[in-house]
């Protein structure tokens, strides 16, 4: 499967937001990553899921929405009646990781686990099953345009080897520092969706620079 780019709007301007989205379907990204932060599981706010649903009568590309708020199990449908196609949600974040999981694939939603860098994979076991896509943080959820965590690049292997025993089909997205310096190495590690914010964005040509990053 070919490696799919998932700009991150963290990094757009919110205020013109219309144009910034044609800007990615122009630049032939392959899914808008929005993340949602709520200021208590993240020292962050952004949006929720009215931005979604004006997002969603802009673009007809996949939306992946990566939830940084507290008890997600609360507002997963809103953001499924929003227009969400991926819905993420942190295992940090949530007592009811499995139930809300299955609500979510139970509405036709692509559902999904997050980890922050200090929680270890091996937690996911449990849970990947359940899971079309898992998604590993390579820097701590909060803020665009940090730099990547080298030790991702070992935890990105250990993810890789679990999906493969326990769920073959499942994506693994990466999510954080992502450039055109780290993008081969963790292409070839196994991840599917690379998630690339500040790189996209500030980028004087994103067409060439997504064009790099899948290549
Ligand atoms: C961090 C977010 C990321 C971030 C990625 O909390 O989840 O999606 O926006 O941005 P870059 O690629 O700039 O690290
Ligand atoms: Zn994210």
């Amino acid at each position: 499967m070919k490696t799919q780019i998932a700009p991150s709007i963290l990094s757009a301007n919110f205020a013109d937001i219309t144009n910034e989205l044609k800007q990615l379907v122009d630049a032939k990204a392959d899914i808008v990553h929005c993340d949602v932060m709520d200021g208590v599981f993240v020292p962050n706010i952004t949006f929720g899921p009215k931005f979604i649903a004006d997002i969603r009568k802009k673009t007809n590309l996949p939306l992946d929405v990566h939830l940084m708020i507290v008890e997600p199990e609360r507002y997963i449908n809103n953001f499924i009646d929003a227009g969400a196609d991926y819905l993420t949600i942190h295992i940090e974040a949530t007592k009811k990781l499995l139930p809300t999981l299955e609500c979510i694939k139970k509405r036709g939603v692509k559902c999904g686990a997050v980890i922050s860098p200090d929680t270890p994979v091996k937690i996911l076991a449990e849970s990947l099953s359940m899971c079309d896509i898992v998604v590993l943080m390579s820097v701590y959820p909060g803020f665009g345009g940090q730099k990547f965590i080298p030790k991702s690049i070992e935890r990105l292997q250990e993810l890789f080897a679990l999906v493969k025993s326990t769920n073959p089909k499942c994506l693994i997205e990466i999510d954080g520092g992502v450039t055109l310096e780290n993008a081969e190495a963790i292409k070839n590690i196994g991840a599917n969706i690379l998630v690339a914010g500040n790189t996209v964005f500030s980028s004087s040509d994103p067409k060439a620079t997504i064009a790099a990053l899948r290549k």
